[in-house]
């Protein structure tokens, strides 16, 4: 269809794949080495898996499929495999089950990568589907990647301390930007055939028609959002979906997730420091639910995934669909807020570099979005390579989330890659924006 990219030679190929892995190892150490051995066996949340699970886990999917199913070795421990199997033991369960030690874990860890390494030496990246264009090793590093952001999950909702520390990110703009961008109406190239470590559910390119439609420069501010709960928001059941309202009821829930008033101010948590609710940041830790109702009161929508992607990626002077807002380039820290290395949003309107073509802001980094839509395969879909990423998960009861979190490295994030969540979900690094069709002008 209309992206391409330059075939890299297997050195190149080599190169990229020992860089991910071993960039993401580094990620791992540290939020695995900022607490004591016996923080790393507790459980911080029901909702998140003690450290070292993430830890073992993270080993025991690279022995899968590396050690494993590309080099076709036998299994290391056979006997831990059920422990780290993510569809046997849910995650509030996983205290309690014999799992490898602290320091068992690294031991076991770094065992793996040193016969992945070796395999990867060795490698030839034509023949195999898992192979070509290094693809195997490029879903392992995205899977380290993925449960680093769901480590640092679980260091947000660590009670205690500050542990980890980051340099804030640049400061936001200085002239005011429009509210909205207008989207012309018409076919664009949605998905990917040919991004070599797009996973599945990206998969394969299609055309979608999408009619023109307004969207947000940039996502929903911690400001706007405090004027949304000022108006009474939480209190009036019409802004709300009967399950959101249900679920706000339920737990008394009236601000986004590790906010607290006092007195007049707002304050929230974010890795063990309270603060002042920044204004200008993007609003993080918030549900669908919540999401959908504050656009609702906004009298406006969330934008549908198709939306969200053709803001992203469309470029009207050419008609193609780039890898990213910016462009095709990788993703460089001029262009976006990720991989955790300013442990918080940028101020809204950030990264102009990483602009759409129609000026669209931080769509990428910062914040997962919040879109309209359900977690559904694309016309054509086929499991690559197994169903338990993707497949299982299809279906109404996940929402679709866009863009990358700041919490996020740029191996698991592009223009066309799919995360989701349930609606209720709020300890996760998302917030959103808003948008409305064109046709009611
Ligand atoms: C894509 C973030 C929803 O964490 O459940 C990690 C990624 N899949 N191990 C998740 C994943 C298997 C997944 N999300
Ligand atoms: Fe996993």
């Amino acid at each position: 269809m209309t992206e391409t990219r330059t075939d890299a030679g297997p050195e190149a190929l080599r190169r990229r794949a020992v860089a991910a892995l071993t960039a993401a190892r580094e990620r791992t150490a540290l939020l695995t080495s900022c607490v004591e051995d016996g923080e790393l066996t507790a459980q911080h949340s029901p909702l998140m898996s003690p450290l070292v699970w993430d830890l073992a886990h993270i080993g025991n999917q690279e022995e899968l499929w590396l050690w494993r199913a590309v080099a076709g070795r036998e299994a290391l421990r056979p006997e831990i495999d059920s422990l780290y199997d993510a569809f046997e033991h849910p995650r509030a369960t996983r205290p309690s089950l014999p799992l490898l030690a602290p320091g068992e874990a690294r031991t076991y860890a770094a065992d793996v990568r040193l016969r992945v390494l070796d395999v990867l030496e060795r490698a030839e990246f034509d023949g195999r589907p898992l192979l070509r264009d290094a693809f195997a090793f490029g879903l392992v590093a995205q899977h380290e990647q993925q449960h680093d952001e769901t480590m640092l999950i679980t260091h947000q909702l660590r009670k205690g301390p500050a542990v980890l520390t980051a340099p804030p990110p640049p400061a936001g703009p200085r002239d005011p930007l429009p509210a909205e961008v207008l989207v012309p109406g018409g076919p664009f190239t949605m998905g990917t055939s040919d991004e070599p470590w797009a996973l599945d559910n990206e998969r394969p390119a299609h055309i979608r028609d999408v009619p023109a439609f307004h969207i947000d420069t940039v996502p929903v501010t911690n400001g706007a959002y405090l004027a949304f709960i000022a108006d009474g928001g939480y209190e009036e059941r019409r802004w709300w979906r009967p399950e959101g309202w249900a679920q706000i009821r339920e737990h008394g829930i009236a601000a986004p997730l590790f906010w607290r008033r006092d007195g007049a101010q707002w304050l929230r948590r974010r890795f063990g420091v309270t603060e002042p609710v920044p204004e200008d940041e993007p609003v993080l830790h918030v549900s669908w639910y919540e999401a959908d109702a504050y656009a609702r009161w906004a009298g406006r929508r969330l934008p549908t995934e198709a939306e969200w992607e053709k803001a992203a990626r469309h470029d009207p002077a050419s008609g193609r669909s780039r890898r990213y807002p910016w462009g095709d380039a990788d993703p460089r820290p001029e262009h976006a807020n990720l991989g955790q290395r300013h442990l918080r949003p940028a101020p809204a309107g950030s990264y102009p570099e990483g602009a759409s073509p129609l000026g669209v802001r931080q769509l990428i980094g910062d914040v997962w979005e919040w879109t309209a839509s359900d977690f559904l395969p694309y016309p054509g879909f086929t499991v690559f390579p197994y169903k338990e990423y993707s497949e299982v998960f299809f279906g109404p009861d996940h929402k679709v989330l866009r863009g990358g979190s700041f919490g996020v490295d740029p191996v698991a994030c592009r223009g066309t890659f799919r995360n989701w969540d349930l609606p209720v979900r709020r300890q996760i690094f998302a917030g959103f924006r808003t948008a409305r069709s064109a046709e009611l002008d």
